[in-house]
């Protein structure tokens, strides 16, 4: 089982980083986390090369080796951290770039699942993850969880919220679960 676990958060050692690697650390296979921080990242134009001409997408960044891994994966874990109510800009540069594999359903079963960090005392996350989950269903994705914790703006307060690190060795034991239900039955 190769999993890979991705950091949306513009913060390369923050709470959703961490928050992912919990999860990870949990998953017995081969793993690799990516922090989206610092990376070379585009938004989609719309150009529609990649869905009308069958090719990969044409901008030449970091999303394209992540989109190629991710291809690789049998578990997707997504993170990212709330941001007004939405994924961060990274996050969703990655989400909308994705169309140049839409057409193609090269992630049609993998296993995915979901991690979000908000404000002390934040709600929003929890529209956050709903997001994500169905991002990952749109792309046939099964949907393995989600973890939300509180991080906020002290890198590393999210050590301190023990329900959501109880809550990423509930979810990795449950990816584990879903693998083994589903490996060998994928197309
Ligand atoms: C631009 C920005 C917008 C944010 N919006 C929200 C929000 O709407 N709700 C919330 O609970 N926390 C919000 N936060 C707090 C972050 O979600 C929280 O600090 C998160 O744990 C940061 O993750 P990181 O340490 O991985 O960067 C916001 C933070 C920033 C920088």
């Amino acid at each position: 089982m190769y999993v890979i676990g991705i950091s949306g958060s513009p913060r390369k050692e923050g709470n959703t980083a961490i928050l992912v690697k919990e999860v990870l650390k949990h998953i017995k296979g081969r793993k690799k986390f990516v922090s989206l921080a610092g990376l070379n990242l585009n938004p989609c134009d719309s150009c529609d090369r990649c869905w009308k001409e069958n090719i990969e997408c044409v901008i030449d960044d970091d999303i394209r080796w992540i989109i190629r891994e991710i291809q690789k994966a049998d578990v997707i874990i997504l993170g990212s951290p709330c941001y007004w109510g939405m994924v961060s800009a990274q996050l969703k540069m990655l989400i909308d770039r994705s169309v140049s594999i839409y057409e193609k359903d090269t992630l049609k079963n993998k296993i995915g699942a979901v991690v979000v960090t908000h404000d002390i005392h934040g709600k929003a996350g929890y529209m956050v993850a709903l997001m994500m989950a169905n991002f990952l269903s749109t792309h046939g994705i099964l949907y393995a969880g989600r973890v939300i914790g509180e991080g906020g703006a002290e890198i590393g307060h999210i050590k301190k919220d023990k329900r959501a690190l109880k809550k990423t060795k509930e979810l990795a034991e449950r990816i584990m679960e879903l693998y083994e239900i589903t490996k060998g039955r994928k197309k």
